[in-house]
């Protein structure tokens, strides 16, 4: 057996802190805003299905492969790459999954950090108010005012792209992780409270019909791009963030059931949002299509006409910040840890150089909801743009060499070793999905979305 290397950043304390830590950057905007609105305008049901079935036979494989090559190069994605590319006698091209990494992460965080703004700002909505007895027309104006206004959307980025590069800056493990601990199982009570409140509703049954009742003829070859897409970003898998949370991973902790907690939690998560989301908008007579706001016109309106709602609405508010806050930090670790591990810089300065390049960018997605709402390319606005590039292309094309590398070029003996797994069933199992099944997966779904077949 070779000996393990050791991360110069330390390692979690224990499993179970990666469990959460990792947890903490699955679980963000990506279930409770991103999955109800793709699901509305995909068509519900059948892309719900699409989206189920890639996290188990692309997702789940694929994580499994990204924290072992974290865990056994033990360095950022880009030089892990490259020396385990060595090791096998390997192009040392690999490198550039590390790179492409590093990029998706800095644009993925640039207009993450201006939805999470949104999440901020109806913290403070939300506790003065504005919400209570307002009816779906109301809460709409509230949202579009809200976008309308450019100063107050570059305001709440600013705030939160501050709070990801205090955390950044003190170093992943110290601090955050631990909030999570008791942040996520409140994030988990709030969601049931919201499914207990959409099933007194009356149209419980229609939003889980909409939810769980395939209708296979509103799935288009876009929409199953879209949720193979969804399934990477909602893992955060792809662009090495969960490599290089892999690469703090203690030595001897099962990465296999590992994954399944982490991917466990996340579809979970997501599945409550969709559960807690479709019934409010059937029993107000809202559009499921509605896009990116969805979430935040019409969870409001339950807010503002529950019992104890200015309260229980003030508190999602805050908790989905705090998933998204967790996410966030893991968006920009591997860029960090670039610089950190060959430049000789400080985490500190670090932090300050990626962040002024996301909190500019994320003036794009800033205007793009306002100013720039017609500027337009391919039919998408800047935002659009960024999201469809780094979530349907960047994500899945990572994931893809990922699971060649773990299924190709890695030999069967390192990959046994690193995942503790003897030439079993389960295994051989895992080992068909990297090397076939997640690879023409992904080829075929970009294929047939470009329209080639
Ligand atoms: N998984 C996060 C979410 O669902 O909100 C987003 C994300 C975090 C994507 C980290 C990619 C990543 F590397």
């Amino acid at each position: 057996m070779s000996e393990p290397r050791v991360s110069i950043h330390g390692q979690w304390s224990s499993r179970w802190i990666f469990i959460l830590a990792a947890t903490g950057s699955a679980v963000g905007l990506g279930n409770i805003w991103k999955f109800p609105y793709i699901t509305g305008e995909n068509g519900g049901g059948a892309f719900v299905l699409v989206y189920l079935a890639c996290i188990a036979c692309i997702g789940i494989p694929i994580m499994m492969a990204e924290i072992m090559l974290g865990r056994r190069g033990r360095q950022n994605p880009i030089n892990t790459m490259h020396t385990l590319a060595q090791e096998s006698g390997a192009s040392r091209h690999w490198r550039l999954l590390g790179w492409s990494g590093v990029v998706a992460g800095l644009l993925i965080l640039s207009f993450y950090s201006v939805i999470a703004g949104w999440a901020l700002s109806y913290i403070v909505k939300t506790a003065s108010g504005t919400f209570e007895g307002a009816d779906g027309d109301a809460v709409s104006a509230v949202f579009g005012d809200m976008l309308a206004g450019p100063g107050g959307l570059l305001f709440w980025h600013t705030v939160f792209i501050l709070m990801t590069m205090a955390v950044v800056a003190r170093g992943v493990k110290s601090g955050l992780e631990k909030a999570v601990q008791f942040l996520m199982p409140a994030l988990f009570v709030i969601l049931l409270v919201m499914v207990g409140y959409a099933a007194t509703t009356g149209a419980f049954s229609q939003g889980l019909k909409f939810l769980f009742n395939p209708d296979f003829s509103k799935l288009t070859a876009d929409g199953v791009l879209v949720a193979m897409g969804h399934a990477f970003f909602t893992l955060s898998l792809g662009m090495g963030a969960i490599m290089i949370y892999g690469s703090y991973l203690p030595h001897k902790a099962s990465i296999a059931s590992t994954t399944f907690y982490i991917a466990g939690a996340d579809t979970l998560v997501a599945l409550l949002a969709g559960m807690a989301i479709f019934p409010i908008i059937f029993a107000n007579g809202l559009e499921p299509g509605a896009g990116p706001g969805l979430v935040f016109v019409t969870l409001p309106i339950a807010f503002g006409q529950m019992d104890g709602g200015l309260i229980i609405g003030t508190l999602f508010f805050v908790l989905l910040t705090f998933a998204a806050w967790s996410s966030s930090i893991s968006l920009i670790e591997p860029a960090v840890t670039w610089l950190v591990e060959n430049k000789g810089l400080s985490r500190a300065k670090t932090c300050v150089v990626f962040g002024a390049m996301t909190w500019l960018l994320g003036i794009g997605t800033v205007l793009s909801f306002n100013h720039w709402a017609d500027y337009k390319l391919f039919d998408k606005t800047f935002f659009d743009l960024l999201d469809y590039l780094t979530t349907n292309i960047m994500l899945p094309l990572g994931g893809l060499f990922i699971a060649l590398f773990a299924g190709w070029v890695l030999s069967r003996a390192d990959s046994r070793e690193e995942l503790q797994m003897d030439d079993g069933l389960g295994y051989r199992v895992w080992l068909f999905l990297v090397k076939f099944v997640a690879p023409l997966a992904v080829i075929v779904v970009f294929v047939k979305a470009i329209g080639l077949i």
